[in-house]
């Protein structure tokens, strides 16, 4: 039997883009690589279907699919929505219930808009990186928290807490992601100002010695790391990070490489029931309300998010290159949606002759 994918496309400009992937899951089902494809509501899409931002009958076929590829979810429409009912809750829920631990955020820069990055052309031509962010455990989820009563002030507390098994697991993740691509992992914490730095950097290094010596590991600060992504973000090939380092970091690396609708993301767990990790893969970017409706979306993100389950969930690592290779052509073709047009501007395409362009590249390519 083929893999099977979920679809989520979700809220605002998540089904346009969606459009486009599907266009592109056809043309590899014509090529060789097919997958069983089926398609449920999430966020507030679900709200609207289902009452509920996240159905269990969605999530129960999300357990079983091999991967998730999920569009964005939100909208004004849902903001004035109870908190558990928002079109985020569902998002969280699916990443909680599936346990997704490891972040996976690649800052690529493709030739065509190396211009476009923050930074000197010659800093990002040729960048392609990936910030491995632990997602489930660390300050954002540490125990206590809270806001406290101190004698006659009050405290607020978030508790920066990882146990061993926690870190082992990301670091796994990381030095097999390394396998794949440069062999190097970086791994940043603060070891010299907290406990579960040191702590961090030693499971790290044990998980090293002892499973991937293969791989080439180094340890940095993670202040030194924000400093040195500006500076030569090349010298990096995957950078390891707890989760709250990693929410800046991937945040600031993102910005090397330009656009919003660039950004592919995927979330990854423990083996799921074929065997494949279970998996979330989305673009970065939201339902962007203030363009949805209007064809202007760019659907690359998406696009290569899909990119991202070929390579990681499904080891296809030709077909994910291949559909690299193809956005790097539509993009070296000079195509851009509204949101590639630098100052100097230029004709926007849209969203759907974006993927018909990419659909052209794939079959001349
Ligand atoms: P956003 O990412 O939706 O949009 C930020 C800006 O980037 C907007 O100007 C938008 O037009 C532009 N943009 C985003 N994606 C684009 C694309 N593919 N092509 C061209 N332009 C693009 O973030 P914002 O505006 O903060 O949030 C809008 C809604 O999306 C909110 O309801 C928010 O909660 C939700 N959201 C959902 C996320 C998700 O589903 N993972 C992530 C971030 C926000
Ligand atoms: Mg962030």
């Amino acid at each position: 039997p083929n893999p099977s994918l979920l679809i989520l496309a979700g809220d605002g400009i998540g089904p346009e883009v969606m459009a486009e992937v599907r266009k592109v899951i056809a043309w590899y089902a014509d090529h060789g690589t097919a997958f069983d494809v089926s398609e449920d509501f999430v966020g507030g899409a679900a709200y609207d279907g289902y009452g509920t931002p996240l159905a269990d009958e969605t999530l129960a076929k999300a357990m079983a699919a091999d991967a998730v590829l999920l569009g964005a979810v939100g909208g004004p429409k849902y903001d004035t929505l109870d908190f558990a009912l928002k079109p985020e809750r569902g998002l969280l829920k699916l990443r909680k219930e599936l346990d997704l631990y490891a972040n996976l955020r690649p800052a690529q820069c493709f030739d065509a808009l190396a211009d476009f990055s923050s930074l000197k052309r010659e800093v990002v031509a040729g960048l392609d990186i990936m910030i491995l962010r632990e997602l489930t455990s660390g300050m954002y989820f540490g125990e206590p928290r809270g806001i406290f009563t101190e004698g006659n002030e009050r405290v607020g507390i978030n508790t920066h807490r990882y146990t061993e098994s926690e870190i082992a697991r990301a670091a796994r993740s990381a030095f097999q992601l390394a396998r794949q691509r440069g062999n190097k992992v970086c791994s940043m914490e603060k070891a010299n100002v907290m406990e579960a730095g040191i702590l961090w950097r030693e499971v790290v290094q044990k998980i090293h010695d002892t499973e991937f010596p293969d791989v080439q590991l180094s340890h940095m600060y993670a202040d030194n790391g924000a400093m040195q992504l500006v500076r030569a973000p090349k010298q990096f090939d995957v950078i390891l990070t707890d989760n709250l380092f990693g929410d800046i970091l991937s945040d600031a690396a993102a910005m090397l490489t330009g656009s919003l609708g660039m950004l592919p993301s995927a979330s990854l767990g423990a083996a799921g029931p074929n065997g494949y990790p279970r998996a979330m893969y989305e673009p970065v970017h939201g339902s962007a309300p203030d363009i949805a409706g209007q064809g202007k979306a760019n659907p690359i993100a998406c696009i290569l998010s899909f990119g991202m389950a070929l390579r990681y969930s499904f080891a296809l690592g030709a077909q994910a290159d291949l559909l690299e290779a193809a956005v790097n052509k539509v993009l070296a073709d000079g195509l851009r949606t509204a949101d590639l047009l630098g100052p100097e501007g230029g004709t926007p395409i849209s969203t759907s002759q974006m993927g018909d362009a990419i659909i052209a590249a794939l079959d001349t390519l």
